[in-house]
């Protein structure tokens, strides 16, 4: 590819005519036709192009529904975006399965989040921490008029606290700011903020009498929110006694299935290699719902690792029990969302999934975003504890590899019903279809 100058400058169609003379002949079609995924109505296809920059075309991706959620006895129908086949399928069974053994029950523990100003000031710490003190009320009050409608609405800044972190770094110190956002995700309010307490902070240190020359030096590195935030947390869980599990595929009773699936939550506990994979099904449920929303899904992925390592060691999120002879399975996570601002009320669809939800507050968002991770966990691993994650994680392929081999709508319709008893491959596919006289 050519160097190339002020493509930002350059129209939409302008910018896809460069790609394609970039590609080789033969591939340019593809790129100069991207413009038929462009949305028929031009004001909402600006709306799509402004939310990014240098965007050529829209990038499809299904909008598919979970019904029968039901969690702390409220029904809830959720719109997931995702483009693994099975996913929304298992959801939707998991949710029926706990429909009829009362539902899922979530509970937010707390919403906390939090912001930093990393700072370097090399005098003794102890003046450090005095000057702190002394100053902490003007602190407030200079971003008074920035907090003041987060505070109207019930939030605001929880607290501020001088972290030493010179035992890991030289000279290097915190300001921990703690905030609640309310309905917000709240980034860009937490990060003005933390701007105008780090310029504040600096020019404090610089008016303070007691202080040397070298002692008003504070030099503030950066001031940012952390994506970091394990006191947002959401806790779900479903639980009933053994007996009411039922019956599983291969005549499994319903205590051998409790026993295998507890041992498959422990080993996600125990192992790195499985918990990653363990988590990753319970993120299928949860950045499909947060993408939906129009949230961060980087924001909930990066928090909920560090949270799975939390002791040092990655572990699965989840946690199953049997005890007094009930099985109880849970979820504890940490999600930073809102229901207000960001891409929320911009994007048409994450709009209407607000509406689809009955338009959750942020508290109530986070049961249903942590919910569908547990429906999706508990629909993964009574697959995998049973009958394996293949059967019907093929069954649901089938379709993609049936188009993907361009396969007539007869065809289609033949080898869906010949597939419901027989094992899929992309192998297996093809070879029926190479075998015409299977459609009559
Ligand atoms: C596939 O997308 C997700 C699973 O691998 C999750 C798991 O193994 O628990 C099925």
């Amino acid at each position: 590819m050519e160097i190339v100058n002020g493509f930002s400058k350059l129209s939409k169609r302008q910018k896809i005519d460069w790609l394609a003379t970039q590609l080789p002949a033969g591939h340019q079609s593809d790129i100069s036709n991207v413009d038929q995924y462009w949305h028929d109505n031009k004001d909402q296809q600006k709306v799509f192009d402004e939310f990014s920059e240098n965007t050529i075309s829209n990038f499809y991706f299904p909008y598919g529904l979970c019904p029968n959620i039901q969690i702390n006895n409220k029904n809830y129908t959720v719109p997931m975006v995702i483009e693994e086949s099975s996913v929304v399928a298992a959801a939707a069974n998991s949710a029926k399965f706990w429909l009829t053994r009362g539902g899922f029950k979530a509970k937010v523990i707390n919403t906390t989040k939090k912001g930093q100003v990393h700072f370097n000031w090399s005098g003794k710490k102890s003046r450090l921490f005095n000057f702190f003190s002394v100053i902490k009320p003007e602190l407030h009050c200079a971003v008074a008029n920035i907090v003041e409608n987060m505070e109207k609405r019930g939030g605001g800044i929880k607290d501020i606290v001088l972290v030493d972190k010179t035992e890991s770094l030289d000279n290097y110190y915190q300001l921990d700011v703690m905030f609640d956002t309310c309905d917000a995700m709240g980034a860009n309010f937490i990060n003005s903020v933390l701007e105008e307490l780090g310029t504040c902070l600096s020019r404090l240190a610089m008016e303070h009498d007691s202080f040397s020359d070298a002692e008003k030096e504070i030099e503030v590195i950066m001031c940012i929110l952390s994506n970091y935030t394990p006191e947002c947390l959401v806790r779900v869980h479903v639980e009933c006694p053994i007996e009411d599990l039922g019956e599983f595929p291969g005549n499994m009773s319903a205590l051998e299935f409790a026993k295998r699936f507890e041992r498959a939550v422990t080993i996600a506990k125990i192992d790195v290699s499985r918990a990653v994979t363990h988590n990753k099904g319970i993120f299928n449920g949860i950045d499909a719902l947060i993408l939906a929303t129009g949230n961060d899904f980087r924001v909930i992925e990066a928090c909920g690792h560090a949270y799975a390592a939390r002791d040092g060691q990655y572990r699965g999120l989840s946690s199953c029990s049997i005890k007094n002879n009930k099985f109880r399975f849970e979820l504890n996570i940490p999600l930073a969302i809102g229901t207000v601002g960001g891409l929320t009320n911009l994007h048409p669809l994450a709009k209407a999934t607000l509406e689809i939800l009955g338009n959750p507050n942020a508290q109530e968002l986070m049961k249903i975003v942590g919910t569908i991770g547990l429906a999706q966990n508990f629909g993964a691993l009574r697959s995998l504890v049973t009958t394996g994650i293949q059967q019907g994680h093929m069954k649901m392929h089938l379709l993609n590899i049936l188009n993907q081999l361009n396969a007539t709508d007869e065809q289609i319709i033949f080898l869906k019903d010949y597939f419901k008893t027989k094992t899929v491959s992309y192998a297996a596919v093809r070879e029926m279809l190479n075998q015409n006289h299977m459609i009559q």
